[in-house]
């Protein structure tokens, strides 16, 4: 063997090549930690000056369409200042994001965020945690809430919980548990053919979307979603839904879960969740409680008895994001008999295999209760608003939105040329502008309004006509921005809405 040839010499040769090819300085951290520093105090500096200043800005402004065509680009290949990208951020993003935080924002149900779960999102993002499982202290944060939230709802010991993006996904998660629930753990392995029977579910016509799609994504088909009518409220007519189980069940189908809302998206009503309960243990059904807007009025003293029969449900799902202003996305669903999700979701991989002790101890994790497996550190910026503010001042927030709710409710009553389009129950107010081809006007109203920047309201339809809504879900909303509301709407009402020509006089 000639010296060339020698493997010592080889491996030498080959580590040389590696050492240049995997440079020592190639990190993403800063090379200058000082001026980064600098300019992350100065990041922060600049969002508390926005949060604080945030009334003296639109609700919303309309996007210039260079700066839309400014996220048309390429993706880019070589590196940017941070100093430049966050200039970029500050003339082109921040102007221009949806509004929610802003007061006078009331449009769909948005939370308007808080300082507090601002700066908890940049503790999570330092801390990077990955919450789908091992043995770390953030998941414990995430066991923490879940504890609290089974207390709050008066649920038994051995409720399971997990943070989701939102309560879409909370709800269609809560329908798989029931259907494996009734079905068994062999649906998982031998699909929903394998039971030769037909699921049937059962909300009320004002249930959010979210359940339809849930039932088609998971295979059951939103055609055994029945849509059950509802009272004068916007309640399900329980009598009604007793009905429709009985005519499945004779008709050879096989009822599985009852889908109470608590809080309906158009108008805030409040199902009778006691009735369902009551149908649900008679008929052998799940129940679940889409409460994605109402159901943490549980923390609200004055609320909270709306609630009455939540706390007998099978799994509840809701957002910290809406009306506990915790920043985006904090969704949840609790679920009373844990071991029901464990068997929904739990499947075993070699190199997840759990561990006594060291990092990989601590089984079951998050991990198990959902289809997640990478997940954020949610629970920080939720533990961070509910021990910060406590449920009482979080509760107050809630109520007082509903007392803005009847004040804005009042000066439409007041107002000679609005009407309300429906009973408000809680935080949500539909009315219109009273007019001919009023579902153009409403509609050009709502837009002129938002483009104004003077408030963002939204709209619905109720009863096959087309209304205004005000969802005050935001802690920072006042009297003022109601009272700006209801100006600008008659402003723009007259504006919009077409002239009568004066009678012709005859003789
Ligand atoms: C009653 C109801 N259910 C479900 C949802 C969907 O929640 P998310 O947007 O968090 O997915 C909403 C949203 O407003 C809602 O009001």
């Amino acid at each position: 063997m000639t010296q060339e040839q020698s493997p010592t010499l080889d491996l030498l040769a080959l580590r040389k090549a590696l050492d240049r090819s995997v440079p020592d300085a190639l990190t993403l951290d800063p090379e200058d930690w000082t001026e980064t520093r600098a300019l992350g105090h100065r990041m922060l500096d600049d969002m508390l000056d926005y949060l604080r200043q945030i009334r003296a800005r639109p609700a919303w402004q309309p996007i210039p369409t260079e700066i839309r065509e400014r996220f048309h680009s390429g993706l880019p290949c070589g590196p940017t200042e941070l100093a430049a990208v966050y200039r970029e951020f500050t003339d082109t993003i921040l102007p221009y994001s949806a509004g929610n935080v802003h007061p006078a924002f009331m449009g769909w149900v948005q939370g308007g965020g808080t300082v507090t779960g601002m700066l908890a999102e940049m503790l999570a993002g330092g801390l990077n945690a990955n919450l789908g499982g091992r043995d770390h202290i953030p998941i414990e944060v995430e066991r923490q809430i879940t504890e609290w939230m089974r207390q709050a709802f008066g649920f038994p010991e051995g409720a399971s919980g997990i943070f989701v993006t939102g309560t879409s996904i909370a709800n269609f998660m809560a329908l798989l548990i029931a259907r494996n629930a009734t079905l068994g753990r062999a649906v998982r392995q031998c699909g929903l053919d394998s039971s030769g029977e037909r699921l049937v579910a059962y909300a009320s016509s004002a249930a959010h979307g979210c359940i339809a799609r849930g039932m088609e994504m998971s295979g059951l088909g939103s055609n055994m979603l029945r849509s059950i009518p509802t009272d004068e409220w916007h309640r399900i007519r329980v009598p009604e839904l007793r009905s429709a189980i009985a005519a499945d069940r004779d008709a050879g189908l096989r009822p599985f879960v009852i889908v109470g809302t608590a809080g309906t998206v158009d108008i805030g009503a409040i199902d009778d969740l006691e009735g369902l309960s009551d149908l649900a243990s008679r008929e052998g059904l799940w129940f679940h409680v889409d409460g994605a807007l109402g159901a943490l009025a549980i923390l609200a003293p004055d609320l909270a008895p709306r609630l009455k029969g939540i706390e007998r449900a099978d799994s509840i799902a809701f957002d910290f994001h809406k009306w506990a202003q915790v920043p985006y996305d904090a969704g949840f669903l609790l679920v009373r008999d844990g071991s029901k999700q464990i068997e929904t979701f739990a499947a075993p991989a070699a190199y997840l295999r759990r561990e006594l002790t060291g990092t990989a101890a601590g089984s079951p994790w998050p991990c198990d209760f959902g289809p997640d497996l990478s997940r954020g550190f949610r629970a920080l910026k939720t533990w961070f608003t509910l021990k910060v503010y406590g449920t009482a001042q979080l509760g107050a927030v809630m109520s007082r939105t509903c007392h803005l709710a009847q004040y804005l409710r009042r000066r439409v009553e007041e107002t000679k040329e609005l009407e309300l389009a429906a009973p408000v129950q809680l935080n949500i107010v539909c009315f219109r502008y009273v007019c001919d081809d009023g579902d153009r006007v409403n509609a050009r109203i709502v837009t002129d309004i938002q483009e104004s920047g003077v408030a963002v309201p939204s709209t619905t339809t109720i009863s096959g006509r087309l209304a205004i809504r005000a969802a005050i879900v935001n802690h920072r909303t006042q009297r003022s921005d109601v009272d700006a509301l209801i100006d600008a709407v008659v402003k723009a009402g007259a504006r919009e809405a077409p002239q009568k020509e004066p009678a012709a006089i005859s003789g």
